[in-house]
């Protein structure tokens, strides 16, 4: 921890320090030395967000918002420092706009109950790519069924690269809202979010965009893309469970009611009427996940002190190794093969099922997520039920490639 700020000038990496700073590679599966490949799903936790967690419960917990009394005041400090990290991160213009929710899926599910039910009338459109996780696809359903709303969906092309043409032929007056996923978390393929929203932005709708594998991978800054809403579960970039970040406009914010009610969201109740809080807090009812949103921040400062910039080296470098090596086995087909991509390998071994890969590929150590990993639709459109799915994290090395690659070969031997 504590490295100095990085940039292109002083490009140094000491990995193995990195893969150091998470306890879970010392322990085996099966014997074997643990190769985590399941980072898309949830990412596994350094040393630093274990620590401001159990620091948090064994000497600084209480409730926050509330205590007039040091202990809370404190707890309410450390988690309220997270929003400004959380603003710096993304660059957003005020903390007030970060709404701290339990995960992506809820803060997709507020925009739609909040500002979809305020703001879509009858008629109106929504669009959304074909490789949206469920979790930007359902919330926008049930919106549309109580709202005799439309659907309308973006398709891609055989590598998994969005059809702009397409997407620009579904925009016109009546699309209110476009729902778009920053990277795919079944085929990893970076989606051109900026061109979308602007285009989207031309004929006046409003833009989200799920960045859950985006953040952990790449430098997000929400004023330059102009996104209207942004959301990132604190999991998937080596936080704890249970805390994400919705960011929107500030006047949005403003203009929306609230979601949930509950303590914390208000100013004043009376059996008659209630006035509300101010933003962020108006969306945030209920304790909050205290230890969540601390250990949010240690997860956020340590992707910040390694630095994008060599997160990004890094990763690409390894990328583009574990493609050359996965090429190299006969018989995978590899399901997504857009030109930019980030962090994910979706594949099937012909003739064999992704489950038996898997359990296999466990036995090994290796753990790779298989099924359709909550984008059915993503797995429709390649004509597939299922892949197997590697997915790659900070502490990822090539010495963890070369496992899955003989993995996959007695895979093959097994059941070939
Ligand atoms: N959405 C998570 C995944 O992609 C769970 O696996």
């Amino acid at each position: 921890m504590n490295r100095p700020a990085p940039s292109p000038a002083s490009w140094q990496f000491d990995h193995a320090a990195i893969r150091g700073d998470f306890p879970i590679f010392s322990r085996t599966i099966y014997g074997n030395p643990l190769t985590f490949l399941d980072s898309a799903a949830s990412a596994q936790k350094p040393r630093v967000v274990i620590d401001a967690v159990r620091n948090l419960y064994e000497s600084g917990y209480a409730n926050i918002h509330r205590g007039i009394y040091m202990l809370s005041q404190e707890a309410t400090d450390a988690y309220e420092a997270t929003r400004e990290t959380v603003r710096q991160l993304i660059n957003a213009e005020r903390t007030e706009e970060c709404i701290f929710v339990r995960g992506a899926t809820e803060g997709i599910n507020l925009v739609a109950q909040s500002y979809g039910r305020t703001f879509l009338e009858s008629g109106d459109e929504i669009i959304l790519s074909n490789i949206e996780h469920h979790s930007n696809i359902v919330p926008w359903q049930l919106l549309r069924d109580e709202k005799k709303l439309k659907l309308r969906v973006a398709p891609v092309n055989d590598d998994g690269q969005v059809d702009l043409e397409a997407y620009k032929a579904l925009l016109g007056p009546r699309t209110k809202m476009v729902a778009l996923v920053h990277v795919s978390n079944a085929i990893g393929t970076i989606l051109p979010v900026k061109e979308m929203i602007a285009l989207a932005h031309e004929v006046g709708a409003k833009v989200l965009i799920d960045g859950c594998q985006a953040v952990p991978h790449m430098p997000v800054d929400v004023r330059e893309l102009d996104a209207d809403f942004y959301v990132f579960s604190g999991h998937k970039i080596y936080g704890p469970t249970g805390i994400g970040v919705l960011y929107a406009k500030f006047d949005l914010l403003e203009a929306m009611p609230p979601w949930q009610g509950g303590g914390d969201m208000i100013s004043t109740v009376t059996f008659e009427k209630t006035t509300y809080n101010d933003l962020p807090h108006k969306f945030e009812a209920g304790t909050p996940n205290i230890a969540g949103g601390i250990g949010l921040k240690a997860a956020l400062d340590y992707v910040t002190s390694i630095g994008y910039f060599q997160i990004q080296e890094y990763e690409k470098e390894l990328y583009a190794y574990a493609s050359e090596r996965l090429r190299q086995v006969n018989s995978l087909r590899m399901i997504g093969t857009a030109r930019d991509k980030a962090a994910v390998l979706s594949f099937v071994l012909e003739g064999i099922h992704p489950h038996d890969t898997g359990t296999i590929l466990d036995r090994e150590g290796i753990a790779v997520r298989t099924g359709h990993h909550c984008a059915q639709p993503t797995m429709d459109r390649f004509g597939v039920t299922a892949t197997v799915r590697a997915s790659f994290g900070i502490y990822n090395n090539k010495a963890d490639v070369d496992r899955l690659v003989a993995g996959l070969e007695k895979v093959k031997e097994i059941f070939g």
